[in-house]
């Protein structure tokens, strides 16, 4: 189908050729082992090198804080497990966000399963003009010395919202705790400076971020606070013996050019992007009678491409199915086996039939103005056409 459009950026993004380049060349010519001693290794080593330099630049941490790993699920698990599981946590308490991604979620479901005491902590819900920011009070309340560990995400990927991270780090670290942050959704569309905000472990994931897939990142401190981390996979030794296995060297180098670009381009893609977003909203709701948005005010701390709109009275699988040229997502599309309506809207107090007649939309670098008003046409008149049918 040649006039496919693509809105879901939150659940991946295609390759930038810049980056595609880079990245076939070191798997056809520089394809060497960095392990191995020979010279076609040591090419390889000092691409890691360079990437991870570049990288380390990207987000003000240190080269060697800077773990690779298949992508931000593994990221997440090896932070979560790492700290939990290492045999001198003697903190049996875990603290996180009700809004968090099933890679977050899922991991501290097993924990809670080992023993660990997980608190959920519930967010702003949509009345509120921080609607999906972590209910602050609740959560600095829920943060005492028996805290092993806080996880929060840095941005939403359902409905976009940016989490006061800053703030919460403040707490954990008064009290002894680490904090974790999946950023998968914010880096590369965000500032993401961890000289800034003061994270002890981040994950990230390059196809968020126009790069590849099966490659991320774990970033674990190594200055003043101690993060002790159980490594999961063991043989090898790679990686401070933290995430053995031979380097994925094309992914790794590849997601350091992605993360230059994302970072050099950070603002006129932010100012582009937050206008589609804007364009996309307006035409809908001009067509759509009563749509609502799901999240908070785009002035207000918010992904710029991020738009989650409630089409009232229509299921938004059955808007989906109806214009299939339109690729956008009825809830997390990482969690789209789970036929369940989206945890992220039942926790910002929609109720069930409200978060199944919504639709999430992921705008990114490459969608034209021609590509969003053709996608707000087709979907405002399947609407109607669906609103007709069921009348
Ligand atoms: C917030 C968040 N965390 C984690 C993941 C999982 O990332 P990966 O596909 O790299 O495993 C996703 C993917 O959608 C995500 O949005």
């Amino acid at each position: 189908m040649t006039d496919r459009i693509y809105l879901d950026h939150h659940s991946t993004t295609p390759c930038d050729r810049r980056v595609a380049e880079v990245m076939q060349r070191m798997l056809v010519d520089e394809f060497g082992n960095a392990s191995s001693q020979h010279l076609f290794g040591q090419a390889a080593a000092a691409a890691v090198v360079e990437s991870t330099d570049e990288m380390a630049a990207a987000l003000e941490v240190l080269p060697s804080e800077l773990l690779f790993t298949s992508g931000a699920t593994e990221s997440n698990t090896l932070a979560l497990y790492g700290v939990c599981r290492h045999p001198r946590q003697r903190r049996r308490k875990i603290v996180t966000a009700a809004t968090e991604h099933p890679a977050v979620l899922d991991p501290l479901a097993r924990l809670a399963q080992e023993g660990f005491e997980v608190v959920h902590v519930p967010p702003y819900p949509h009345s509120h003009p921080l609607v999906g920011q972590v209910d602050m009070e609740a959560l600095l309340e829920a943060i005492d010395d028996q805290t092993a560990l806080v996880s929060l995400m840095w941005a939403n990927n359902e409905i976009g919202t940016l989490q006061p991270l800053q703030q919460v780090a403040e707490r954990c670290h008064q009290v002894g705790a680490l904090l974790h942050c999946d950023a998968t959704q914010a880096i590369g569309r965000v500032p993401v400076s961890l000289a800034k905000v003061d994270v002890d472990l981040l994950s990230g994931s390059a196809h968020k971020f126009y790069g590849p897939k099966g490659v991320g990142m774990l970033y674990v401190r190594q200055t003043g606070r101690r993060v002790r981390l159980r490594p999961m996979i063991e043989g090898g030794g790679q990686q401070q013996g933290l995430r053995s296995g031979t380097l994925n060297v094309p992914g790794i180098v590849a997601m350091g050019r992605a993360l230059s670009i994302a970072m050099a381009q950070l603002d006129s893609d932010t100012d582009r992007i937050g206008g589609l977003r804007d364009r996309l909203w307006n035409k809908l709701a001009t067509g759509v009678d009563g749509l609502q948005r799901n999240g908070p005010a785009f002035e207000a701390g918010r992904l710029a491409g991020n738009l989650n709109v409630l089409f009232p009275g229509v299921e938004g699988e059955a808007l989906m199915a109806a214009v299939p040229s339109v690729a956008c997502s009825s809830g997390s599309a990482c969690n789209s086996v789970n036929p369940e309506p989206s945890h992220v809207l039942l926790a910002i107090g929609r109720s069930e039939a409200e978060a199944r007649s919504s639709l999430r939309f992921g705008i990114g670098r490459f969608n034209t103005e021609q590509e969003i008003d053709t996608a707000a046409e087709r979907l405002i008149a399947a609407y109607r056409h669906l609103r007709t049918m069921l009348a």
